[in-house]
């Protein structure tokens, strides 16, 4: 199979990674969740007491950069790749909705997006990947043959990550996750450094009321089409 890039961005909770794993799993490449990767670094700032009153202390967690390894490991269990962070299993806390409150925070900051960044793309240099983000099609992979924007309304976004945090235990209210949807779509769309901006060339998909089989089948025939004309080497 001809390698491609996939960049997948749009808003929290529109189902970027489940249509991500699928694509890549179908396609046999690689699949990386980029979110994971800044919920690991808001995970370190919170264990290591750098959030305070609402605030992140920006000057110690980039003070401390260096010193965060992130990798993923294949969890034999589930098929998935797992989110690490110097060395632990970080998968299950990076979840939770107190990580969640600051991400947004923590994603905003100038270096931390520099390190991760540059991580992404050589995760990404020989092709063959699926990654889900905000800034995928637009800054780490703009060459990225295809390109895919995700919407839904905030209500929706909000149902679907309300029950995810339930069936996991989770004690919390409808409403705080709703605010908690509104609260990122704004930081994540308002920030200096690489907002969330639908790239020019992106195909935008708002999957309110789409099935996810549905959704998934379009998005793969627009991939192996592409994946087609490379061969032929239009
Ligand atoms: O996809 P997610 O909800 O797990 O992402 C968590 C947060 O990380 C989200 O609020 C925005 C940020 N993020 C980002 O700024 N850039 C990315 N490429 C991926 C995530």
């Amino acid at each position: 199979m001809e390698k491609i890039t996939i960049a997948i961005d749009g808003y929290s909770s529109t189902g970027k990674s489940t249509l991500a794993r699928q694509l890549a799993k179908a396609l046999g490449f690689i699949y990386v969740d980029t979110g994971a990767m800044y919920r690991a670094v808001t995970l370190f700032a919170l264990q290591n007491n750098f959030v305070h009153k609402g605030k992140v202390n920006q000057g110690a967690l980039v003070k401390l950069l260096p010193k965060i390894h992130l990798d993923f490991r294949l969890n034999k269990e589930t098929g998935n790749s797992d989110m690490y962070l110097n060395g632990e299993n970080v998968e299950k806390p990076i979840r939770s909705l107190e990580v969640s409150s600051y991400v947004s925070k923590v994603a905003a900051i100038e270096e931390v997006r520099y390190k991760l960044v540059e991580m992404q793309r050589k995760m990404g240099k020989a092709k063959g990947i699926v990654m889900d983000g905000r800034d995928i099609g637009t800054v780490v992979f703009p060459d990225a043959e295809l390109k895919i924007f995700m919407t839904a309304t905030p209500e929706i976004r909000a149902n679907r990550r309300y029950k995810e945090l339930l069936e996991k235990g989770e004690k919390v209210t409808f409403k705080e996750v709703l605010r908690n949807v509104q609260e990122r779509d704004h930081l994540d769309t308002h920030r200096e450094f690489s907002p969330l901006l639908k790239a020019e060339d992106a195909i935008e998909f708002d999957n309110g009321d789409m099935g996810l089989e549905e959704q998934f089948e379009r998005i793969y025939h627009y991939a192996l089409r592409i994946i087609e004309a490379q061969k032929k080497g239009a």
